[in-house]
């Protein structure tokens, strides 16, 4: 981390009016399990993501951070339309493309595009870098046969590669060339949003800063929206102006860089972020406390009830195993999903979602009562509940 930030350009800033270009709203993705043996039944469904609900600038960056197995790669697949998603809604600039035909789903393509982990699976070893990064150019036949070259070399040029080399193999290249390579045939069709997963945690240390700046880069240039997928907590503050934590299939907290990192509220939040070495602190050589998750991750074919954390959460009470806790916005860019959101150390001793889900405090459904606001929407609303005052507040 230190190197990267070293070595990396200012933090991407957020731009709090830049209109949304991507809206997800309860998406959900499921897998079928299926039975051995010749008749192969469908046994049950592995909640892969369940209820996620966000949204994204036009020209911004969102972090998606959480442990592995939480869901993060299949957001980033089924918004892409990789996937078809078993249910939700995905507008682009405004359009839901969770379930439209294969032919209309071709110029959304273009616009959006994927960047994956893997620099060395991810590019055919047979086909020249000629060849994989102007393929986009040719499927959607949108150059002359003579114009592909050019272009190619253009946008080698752009991600720092040399241009001369697009008749070489991925073999040839180093791990950090190939990411951009793989960089390169993303950009070919001049995306408006980039999915990239998990785009440097396979490369060196030494070489991750050089590719976090090259994808600062191009997204200024070309003012391109990232949805930007990892496990590295450091990464993602320095290029996500705005940052969601998931947990099995569930985003728990989404909040600006500055509330998130300085005054996380959710206990899931506040564990994964204690083992992160705080560049502030790592320069005085401390370090935060760390608190330990014990327990492993539930199985996401059956998940706990209620809030899906409580099997490992050290706030736990009655309410958490019936009631699931909504995504409550509890600041002008941060919602929570707890029933005891504080910051660490102030949790409040009682729920603070009782009226909001229409439960006492012990998670019993109380006659006559119902959800208040529209829960699981994506984006802010211009008021919230104020914590210390447990009223509705705005800015
Ligand atoms: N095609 C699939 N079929 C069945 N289950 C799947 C499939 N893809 C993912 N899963 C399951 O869905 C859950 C979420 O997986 P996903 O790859 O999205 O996690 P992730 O957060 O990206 O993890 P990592 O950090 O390890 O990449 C996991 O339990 C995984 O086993
Ligand atoms: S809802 Fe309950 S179990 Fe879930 S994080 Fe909050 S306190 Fe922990
Ligand atoms: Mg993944």
């Amino acid at each position: 981390m230190e190197e990267l930030v070293a070595e990396a350009h200012a933090p991407s800033q957020l731009n709090p009016d830049a209109a949304p270009i991507l809206e997800v709203e309860n998406l959900q993705m499921y897998f079928p399990v299926r039975s051995h043996g010749l008749v192969r039944r469908v046994v049950g469904q592995v909640q892969a993501v369940d209820g996620v609900s966000f949204q994204l600038g036009a020209g911004s960056s969102l972090g998606l951070v959480g442990e592995s197995g939480c869901g993060k790669s299949t957001t980033g697949r089924a918004i892409t339309r990789l996937y078809e998603p078993t249910g939700g809604a995905i507008r682009f600039e405004g359009k839901d493309i969770a379930r439209i035909s294969p032919k209309n789903l071709k110029p959304i393509r273009r616009d959006i595009q994927m960047i994956f982990q893997d620099p060395y699976t991810s590019l055919n070893p047979r086909h020249t870098v000629g060849t994989i990064v102007g393929a986009p150019l040719e499927i959607h036949n949108l150059v002359p046969k003579d114009k592909v070259l050019p272009r190619v070399q253009e946008i080698l040029e752009v991600v720092g590669l040399n241009p001369e080399h697009y008749n070489r193999y991925p073999h040839e290249f180093s791990g950090g060339q190939r990411q951009r390579i793989g960089i390169a045939r993303a950009l070919m069709l001049q995306p408006k949003l980039l999915v990239a997963d998990e785009p440097v945690s396979a490369l060196d240390v030494s070489i991750q800063a050089q590719v976090v700046n090259l994808l600062q880069d191009v997204q200024k240039e070309f003012g391109i929206a990232f949805l930007f997928i990892a496990h590295d907590l450091a990464i993602v503050r320095h290029f996500c102006p705005e940052i969601a934590v998931m947990y099995l299939g569930k985003i728990v907290e989404i909040a600006d860089r500055e509330t998130l990192y300085s005054r996380p509220h959710h206990p899931y939040t506040q564990a994964l972020l204690s083992a992160v070495p705080d560049v502030r602190q790592a320069a005085v050589g401390g370090r935060r406390e760390r608190i330990r998750l014990t327990g492993d991750v539930p199985s996401p074919i059956n998940p706990p009830s209620g809030c899906r954390f409580r099997t490992r959460c050290s706030l736990a009470k009655e309410i958490c195993a019936k009631v699931e806790p909504p995504l409550l916005q509890v600041g002008a860019r941060h919602k929570v999903a707890c029933h005891f959101p504080g910051e660490l150390g102030h949790a409040p001793q009682t729920p603070v979602t009782t009226g909001i889900c229409g439960v006492d405090a012990q998670g019993n459904t109380v006659a006559g009562q119902t959800a208040d606001i529209q829960l699981n929407a994506p984006g802010y609303d211009t008021t919230w509940l104020d914590l210390a005052t447990g009223q509705r507040t705005g800015a």
